[in-house]
């Protein structure tokens, strides 16, 4: 990665430590994700995902983080869901990820596409065949008349497909391609590091600020 801007808050360069050290934010989130899988208890990659309609009002839920690659962030979810209706409307999303284990913390904003077919199958088909009928058979976010009636309807789907249930056209990736990621990391007496990386557009050149916390 080129063209990389540091700065502190009052414009001074300065270098980051260990912790922080690098010039691929994607680099450093696994890095920071890969500890993080040694202390959490379960789903280190748990982020709160947030998104808004065109009424403007935010809505946030968690989702698994699937796939960190070299500009995105990728997670699945049911393109007919409320999320996907509010994607649908306004392609832009931001999550925060936190680690109570490690006190620090990612969140990240930007535009968001649709994965490949291809990308989507792929993560689809590695999934169990009980969780590939679930997905298929549930109306995700809309009204549900009992829990048996999902029972039923995914029992359903395994049984005419064969136990391979294929994936469903509305089920599948989303990339979010960030303009902003900031990490954070607990410091003694609330003396938090913070550094937000910015760009004007995906793929454009990171600046790097160092914030008060
Ligand atoms: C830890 C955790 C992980 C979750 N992971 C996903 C996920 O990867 N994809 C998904 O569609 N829902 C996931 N859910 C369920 C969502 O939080 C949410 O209930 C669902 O996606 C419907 O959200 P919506 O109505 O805002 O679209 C997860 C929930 C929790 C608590």
């Amino acid at each position: 990665m080129t063209g990389i801007v540091q700065r502190d808050a009052d414009g001074r360069n300065e270098a980051r430590d260990q912790l922080f050290s690098g010039n691929n934010p994607f680099d450093l989130t696994r890095r920071w994700l890969d500890e993080a899988w040694q202390s959490e208890p379960n789903d280190a990659n748990a982020i709160a995902l947030a998104t808004a309609g065109t009424d403007g009002l935010p809505n946030v839920r968690m989702v698994l983080l699937k796939e960190i690659e070299d500009g995105g962030y990728v997670f699945y979810t049911n393109s007919q869901s409320a999320k996907g209706g509010e994607l649908a409307a306004n392609g832009q999303a931001a999550f925060v990820m936190h680690w109570k284990t490690l006190g620090r913390q990612v969140r990240v904003r930007g535009p968001v596409e649709a994965v490949s077919a291809a990308q989507s199958d792929a993560y689809f088909n590695s999934r169990h065949p009980q969780s590939r009928a679930g997905a298929i058979a549930s109306e995700q976010s809309r009204p549900l008349d009992s829990r048996d009636r999902l029972v039923e309807d995914t029992r359903a789907v395994r049984e005419r497909h064969d136990d391979a249930p294929p994936r469903p056209d509305h089920w599948h990736g989303y990339r979010i391609m960030p303009v902003e990621i900031e990490f954070w990391a607990d410091g003694e007496h609330r003396l938090h590091d913070r550094f937000r990386w910015t760009r004007e557009a995906p793929q454009g050149d990171w600046t790097i600020t160092r914030l008060y916390p």
